[in-house]
């Protein structure tokens, strides 16, 4: 099994580009700005395309966007060969000076703390995108969205369609659905190509659903069974399709759902780890039957299917845990029902 040992190798991992990445980045006109890049998934995803671009023998310049409260974080994109520049995306201002670039992709957000200061969950999630979609009225925008502007759906059903209705739960979610209708009225205004990428639970080993599974498993804490079931991907497919998505965007903006082909039953991978890590199982909560699940059968008919299956994640999953490997401490709160993050 060719499991994952050290960070060192974990970002290596999801920095690789896979073919698909090279091929679309040698047809792709124009540099790449991400902003919010400074967050989970930013670093990643501007390494894997700096690697494409290197492996495609293109020149494309990959700029990361964020505040930036790290300077190693912004010395190791440097030595990557990536271009960093620390903006407040919520000073107009700044954003205006920021360089016009042919590629956004836009992760900027805000999720936890959400009911200390709904006031600026608000701002991030709505008053960034105009800023930014008015700046980049002529470039093509993937915009980091979550499957949570969709409702609770049936665990027994296919899980939320890109032509369902959103319906958010709670003031995050709703933002969250701000954020999309600010993009989607300047993709119509300015004929802006955009791409509304909701996604729902990436994986990278040191946070994500299936690692606070294993994680209450392996040190005997109750696993809650409220919300039943979840989406998850490995956050390197999760990158591979925003960084391909490029390709996708339209005016007026389109939904793309992004997440695994499978609903992943809360008890059945909770056993999986139990059986691993040679733990008593302990649930808690009364099980419920609904759960925030997309159904991205577009994105895989489109882009294909993830490149690291399910069983192969899991396994990943589990032999980081058991060996102690690093964890950022950010629960994904998969089993909060109310939408109070
Ligand atoms: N990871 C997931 O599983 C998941 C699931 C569903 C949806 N999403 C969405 O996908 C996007 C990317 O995910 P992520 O996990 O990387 O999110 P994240 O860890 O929250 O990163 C977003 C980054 O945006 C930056 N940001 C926030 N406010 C800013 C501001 N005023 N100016 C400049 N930068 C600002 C922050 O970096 P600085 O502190 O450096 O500014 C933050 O770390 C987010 O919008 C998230 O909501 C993620």
């Amino acid at each position: 099994m060719d499991f994952i040992e050290s960070e060192e190798h974990l970002e290596d991992r999801l920095a690789t580009p896979s073919s698909a990445d090279c091929e679309m980045v040698r047809r792709l006109e124009g540099d790449v700005v991400i902003l919010g890049a400074g967050g989970k998934m930013g670093p990643s995803l501007a390494r894997r395309i700096r690697r494409a671009a290197d492996a495609a023998g293109t020149h494309h310049k990959v700029i990361a966007v964020s505040r930036f409260s790290s300077a190693t974080l912004v010395n190791a994109l440097n030595r990557d060969g990536i271009d960093t520049i620390a903006c407040d995306l919520l000073n107009r201002y700044e954003v205006e000076k920021l360089p016009l670039c042919a590629n956004v992709l836009f992760l900027s957000g805000r999720k936890f703390g959400s009911t200390d200061r709904p006031d600026l969950t608000w701002a991030t999630n709505t008053i960034i995108p105009a800023y930014v979609a008015s700046h980049y009225g002529s470039s093509r925008i993937v915009a980091f969205s979550t499957g949570n502007v969709y409702p609770l759906v049936k665990v027994n059903s296919q899980g939320s369609a890109e032509t369902d209705a959103p319906d958010p739960i709670g003031e995050y979610a709703q933002s969250c659905l701000g954020r999309e209708r600010v993009f989607e009225y300047y993709s119509q205004e300015y004929g802006t190509p955009c791409l509304l990428f909701r996604l729902n639970y990436a994986v990278d080993l040191r946070y994500g659903v299936l690692v606070d599974i294993a994680r209450r498993v392996f040190a005997g804490q109750p696993v809650n069974l409220t919300v039943p079931a979840v989406n998850a991907i490995w956050q390197g497919d999760a990158n591979s399709y925003a960084l391909r998505c490029l390709e996708h965007c339209a005016s007026p903006a389109r939904a793309f759902n992004v997440t695994g082909p499978e609903i992943v039953s809360v008890r059945r991978a909770a056993e999986f780890f139990a059986g691993r890590f040679h733990r008593e199982l302990v649930f808690e909560g009364r099980e419920g039957d609904r759960a925030f699940l997309g159904n991205a059968s577009l994105c895989h008919s489109l882009l294909g299917l993830p490149e690291v299956a399910l069983d192969l994640l899991m396994q990943w999953v589990a032999h980081w845990v058991e060996r102690g490997g690093a964890n950022l401490g950010k629960p994904a709160k998969f089993d909060v029902v109310d939408g109070r993050y």
